[in-house]
């Protein structure tokens, strides 16, 4: 059988398995091993260890990789993000710049209904391109798990659209996807003032449709005031759960209006964005097993106040990193930078950062079996950083790569 050997690496990162994403203080223990070698076999890491137990001599393996002084972490584990929108938004950027709020831009008919116009006029195989652009660009940067929600159709059709470009790019793509179906994005203008109807078009017409097709792994709502109340978030949550799908919420974006604790309720896998918290809602989280997904760079662009990552980590919360790629709230999909603002201005160590953005990340899509860490019998999805004096060089140097090659599924892209 055909071995590659990586040897020579000056820190594997992240060798643990556990059966529960990490909570509290456990979030910053970093299991790593020194001077370490890893053999994959398959796509399959077959052996990870110390370079001075390597079992085999180098004449065993097909190809050898030698890696001194460079760091070898899991993949990025995305578990928020919208990257399949028909184009960018930079005409509500320079609104912002002028000093709208998010609120006020989508009230005037921008954000989520100026994308959900575009992607109407646009076909399934032009929105698959440009995802796969988007998709393809952000494997490079490292990230090897990724979540994609619709949400930008809003209607039967549209949404149907957005999850089949999905698909296509699960089946397609080394970058292993999980799809959420977000018809609950918002109200479109037909239904602004007739939330039942809409509400029953999502549940009675669409939610059949797209669970009959499987094109959706779990339900999605936007959370939040102006958008989805608590009572239709249930709602909506409940008839995508009769159907299979598990519920992740966007909460406490903009408001603390009761996201978490309909998602805590509901036993959501992720409640994420979580900028607007308070004591309930972090009592609520912390004393639960869903997981708290934040997502700075989504704070950063709407320059809002960074998620309160340190109190929920220390109130014993089990925290995720993402990036919420959009066109509206975080035009990016960079996780590296996700994680150096985690550091920056969140104060969580890297350690930390990198539990999050890897095996909870994992955990958040139910992937934590194949993904996440670097363990025997878990996909080789990794990145090979270039020659850097240690861990947390990589978040403090930000805005620069620090990534030489990154393999996915045991091929190197
Ligand atoms: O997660 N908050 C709701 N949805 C996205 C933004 C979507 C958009 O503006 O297009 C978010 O921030
Ligand atoms: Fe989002």
């Amino acid at each position: 059988m055909a071995a590659t050997l990586i040897q020579n690496i000056r820190l594997l990162v992240n060798t643990r398995s556990t059966e529960k994403p990490l909570r509290g203080k456990e979030m910053q223990e970093l299991p790593c091993i020194p001077d370490a070698y890893m053999i994959i076999e398959d796509g399959i890491i077959a052996a990870t260890g110390s370079m001075n137990e390597l079992p085999y001599r180098e004449g065993h393996f097909s190809t050898v990789t030698d890696a001194s002084g460079q760091l070898l972490l899991p993949a990025w584990c995305d578990s928020h993000t919208h990257l399949v929108f028909p184009a960018s938004r930079e005409e509500e950027f320079i609104d912002k710049i002028k000093g709208l709020s998010y609120a006020e831009i989508a009230a005037k008919g921008g954000g989520i209904l100026n994308s959900a116009a575009k992607l109407q006029a646009m076909s399934e195989s032009d929105l698959l391109n440009e995802s796969r652009k988007r998709l393809d660009e952000i494997s490079r940067m490292g990230t090897g798990v990724v979540e994609i929600k619709s949400g930008y159709g809003l209607t039967t059709e549209g949404e149907i659209r957005m999850l089949r470009v999905i698909k296509k790019l699960k089946e397609e793509s080394p970058v292993a996807i999980k799809a959420s179906f977000l018809g609950a994005h918002t109200y479109p203008p037909a239904y602004k003032e007739n939330h039942e109807g809409y509400i029953r078009l999502l549940t009675e017409e669409m939610l059949p449709l797209i669970a009959g097709e499987k094109l959706a792994d779990y339900i999605d709502v936007f959370c939040e005031e102006g958008f989805f109340s608590p009572e239709e978030t249930e709602k909506i949550c409940l008839a995508g759960m009769a159907v299979g799908l598990k519920p992740r919420i966007h909460a406490n974006q903009l408001h603390a209006s009761g996201g978490v604790q309909t998602g805590v309720k509901l036993g959501a896998i992720s409640v994420d964005h979580l900028e607007s918290m308070d004591e309930e809602a972090v009592r609520s989280l912390a004393g639960s097993d869903t997981i708290g997904t934040l997502l700075p760079t989504a704070a950063f662009f709407l320059r809002m106040p960074y998620q309160p990552a340190r109190q929920l980590i220390d109130a014993g919360c089990a925290i995720a990193l993402a990036t919420d790629y959009n066109p509206g709230s975080s035009p990016s999909g960079n996780m590296n930078l996700v994680a150096a603002m985690s550091c920056i201005q969140m104060r969580m160590l890297p350690e930390e950062v990198i539990n999050a953005a890897t095996l909870n990340g994992a955990f958040a899509l139910e992937l934590q079996k194949d993904y996440g860490s670097l363990v025997a019998g878990k996909k080789a999805s990794f990145i090979l950083t270039k020659q850097v004096p240690g861990l947390a060089y990589l978040f403090y140097a930000f805005g620069q790569s620090h990534i030489d090659k990154v393999m996915l599924n045991g091929e190197w892209l």
